[in-house]
């Protein structure tokens, strides 16, 4: 179902539209201000704008306001069991939204926040349960993006902001992305340029005393447990607390390109020769191939659509371009996306979850 937008009064006819959704391009200066006035101004109408953060471009709304909750997850085909990240101006607000914050997770806020962690506390009533999916938690964070903070300052409000694709697809590192999956379902996109991080923020429950990440992301395991001195577990995106996933995101299929993507694991070579081989006889059987590779490994494969990540041992930059890349795939119209696999260490972690959930049940372990 593709929401219709409600006309808009006259005051946002100076900037460009796209399908009926205001582009705020957001430069430095005045017509930044401006730009994000007019986006605080529509959060408050209860209206929908995405916007930047330092993880992926937000798709955000009133957080306090169930009816432009409920049209985020219209816009988006979202789940309704699937609950929002509650966006925040600074780390005085957790106690508005939850209740019983451990010490713990002051702590995490001062030292990770503005950033891209996000802490899941027990919720207050006063959250909508459209925004946590009936769960009795809430998930929190303070994005380090100078318009982000700007915005929800601005706006004066707790902005419940997923990330802003339509359910399913690779999230977006730019406002262009945005459009191409919302152009005409939402009001607006501020438009801050691309992502630093590229991958969405590290998901951890606190409560409990127990530290678990429910989704690896821009903050690693590593930190939070050198930070809080103990253990900090990654839950596997196929673990489940019984019947009910820790995470209700975690049972969804996320992050896939349009084409499938076959993910090669395993000793460097071994892998080079086994992609070489899949990819002639992809193309024998007249299918176009897009090569999803890392700087080293593009040297040694010449043909098909190529798309380079990065060096192999700068996790940041293999995350940062990743999301872009599958996009550029499906725009190309490509048949079958070949990956290599890459080291799990630091952010390395949360580039491999994303290969992994694109890839789905077509992981290929090499000796
Ligand atoms: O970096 C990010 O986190 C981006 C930017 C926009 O902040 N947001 C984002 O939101 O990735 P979304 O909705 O695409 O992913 C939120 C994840 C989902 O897997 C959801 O299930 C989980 O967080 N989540 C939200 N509330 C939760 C809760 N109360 N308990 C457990 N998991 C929760
Ligand atoms: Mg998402």
């Amino acid at each position: 179902m593709r929401p219709e937008l409600p006309a808009e009064s006259g005051d946002s006819l100076d900037w460009p539209v796209i399908e009926g959704t205001l582009w705020l391009a957001a430069p430095d200066g005045e017509d930044c201000r401006a730009a994000v006035e007019q986006a605080a101004d529509l959060l408050r109408k209860g209206k929908l704008v995405a916007f930047p953060t330092e993880t992926v471009y937000g798709l955000g709304a009133n957080a306090l306001d169930a009816s432009a909750v409920a049209r985020i997850f219209a816009a988006k085909d979202r789940p309704a069991d699937n609950p929002l990240i509650v966006h925040l101006a600074d780390a005085e607000q957790l106690e508005t939204l939850a209740e019983n914050i451990p010490e713990e997770a002051w702590r995490l806020a001062g030292r990770f926040w503005p950033g891209p962690l996000t802490l899941v506390l027990e919720s207050r009533k006063i959250v909508p349960a459209q925004v946590t999916g009936g769960l009795d938690s809430v998930a929190l964070r303070v994005p380090a993006h100078p318009l982000a903070l700007a915005l929800l300052r601005q706006a004066g409000l707790p902005v419940a902001a997923p990330s802003a694709n339509v359910s399913g697809r690779p999230s977006p590192t730019t406002a262009a992305h945005v459009l191409e999956d919302l152009a005409g379902r939402i009001e607006a996109v501020l438009d801050g340029g691309p992502c630093a991080v590229g991958v969405e923020s590290t998901v951890l429950d606190i409560r409990g005393g127990r530290p678990v990440i429910l989704r690896p992301g821009g903050v690693t395991a590593e930190e939070i447990s050198a930070f809080l001195g103990k253990e900090c577990q990654v839950v596997s995106s196929l673990e489940t607390c019984g019947e009910v996933p820790a995470s209700p995101g975690l049972k969804y299929t996320h992050y896939a390109p349009k084409a499938p993507l076959y993910l090669v694991q395993g000793r460097p070579e071994a892998v080079l020769s086994r992609l070489e081989v899949m990819r002639d006889e992809f193309l024998k059987r007249g299918l176009s191939v897009g090569l999803l590779l890392s700087t080293e490994s593009a040297g040694k494969l010449g043909l098909g659509h190529m798309e380079i990540l990065g060096l192999k041992d700068d996790a940041a930059t293999l995350a940062a371009n990743l999301y872009g890349a599958l996009r550029r795939f499906d725009q190309l119209g490509i048949d079958v996306i070949l990956a290599e696999g890459y080291a799990e260490q630091g952010i390395g972690v949360a580039l491999m979850n994303r290969l992994r959930k694109a890839a789905g049940p077509r992981l290929i372990e090499v000796e």
